[in-house]
């Protein structure tokens, strides 16, 4: 199965369908997303938080990614894996981001890197784009920066928040990012901000007119249980049944039930 490019993409926009995008963060989750025609696979810090049971996405390190990454990557043909920039591997200067996003390619063997921020980061994704790097920008809610931005809350709600999101998209879509994701933004603002930019708006939390979705692929399954954002709608709850078969195998082990003849090597 081919690569989505750049191009089909962008095309999408105005063609539809809608894009879809789901995280992953290792061999088996990736092979199931990628099999199902989920057209972006994206390696979030989001990892940090649902995979290894940090507080925060502020913690997650570059290595950390790139190790995550690689795995993703190994079990993914046609969608394009986006490789999340982790906090401090990016904010400081061009050139850090530069190497960070660069390391997430050569080592992770990521398609493309996403980094959080609008007119603030717009000289780091300018210069990762300038590389060769393709880059999704991320605005609204910013998880890394969650605290500065007051929680985890909508945001643009009032006139001038709206308006400064609206310039950090546009300033987004200038630095040469091919795709834009909109967190935790009114969904009037969100289909604004779709309207006047003209690279993709893939949304979490900002309504239905965006030009894709994405979700936490943990989120979806039923795999994270502290806390579930309202914009989350839960497809599966495999938590539940993993839980199952794991108390399951201990009941039949200590039953003896299990193993049972077929399991068993003769002779
Ligand atoms: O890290 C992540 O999973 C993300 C999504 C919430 C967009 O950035």
């Amino acid at each position: 199965m081919p690569k989505l490019s750049l191009l089909e993409l962008a095309q999408r926009k105005l063609r539809g369908p809608k894009l879809t995008m789901l995280t992953a963060y290792d061999y088996p989750t990736a092979r199931v997303v990628d099999r199902a025609g989920i057209d972006l696979i994206l390696v979030g810090d989001s990892l940090g938080m649902v995979c290894l049971g940090y507080p925060d996405t502020v913690s997650v390190t570059l290595d950390e990614m790139v190790h995550h990454t690689a795995a993703v990557a190994r079990g993914t043909e046609r969608a394009l894996v986006v490789a999340d920039l982790p906090f401090l591997s990016y904010q400081v200067c061009a050139e850090d981001a530069v190497r960070s996003a660069g390391r997430l390619l050569k080592q992770g063997r990521a398609d493309c890197v996403k980094l959080e921020g609008g007119r603030t980061q717009a000289d780091k994704i300018e210069a990762i784009v300038r590389a060769g790097i393709p880059v999704m920008g991320h605005i609204g809610l910013t998880p890394q920066t969650a605290t500065q931005l007051g929680g985890f809350k909508v945001q643009g709600r009032d006139a001038e928040a709206a308006r400064a999101l609206e310039a950090d998209a546009k300033a987004v879509e200038a630095a040469g990012a091919f795709a834009l994701v909109l967190e935790c933004v009114p969904s009037t603002l969100a289909a604004r901000i779709t309207q006047a930019v003209s690279i993709p708006t893939i949304g979490i939390g900002a309504g239905g007119r965006c030009d894709g979705q994405v979700l936490v692929l943990h989120d979806l399954a039923g795999l994270f249980d502290r806390f579930t954002p309202k914009f989350v709608k839960r497809y599966a709850d495999l938590g539940r049944a993993l839980a199952e078969a794991v108390e399951a195998f201990r009941q039949e082990v200590e039953d003896g039930a299990f193993p049972g003849e077929e399991h068993t090597f003769t002779g």
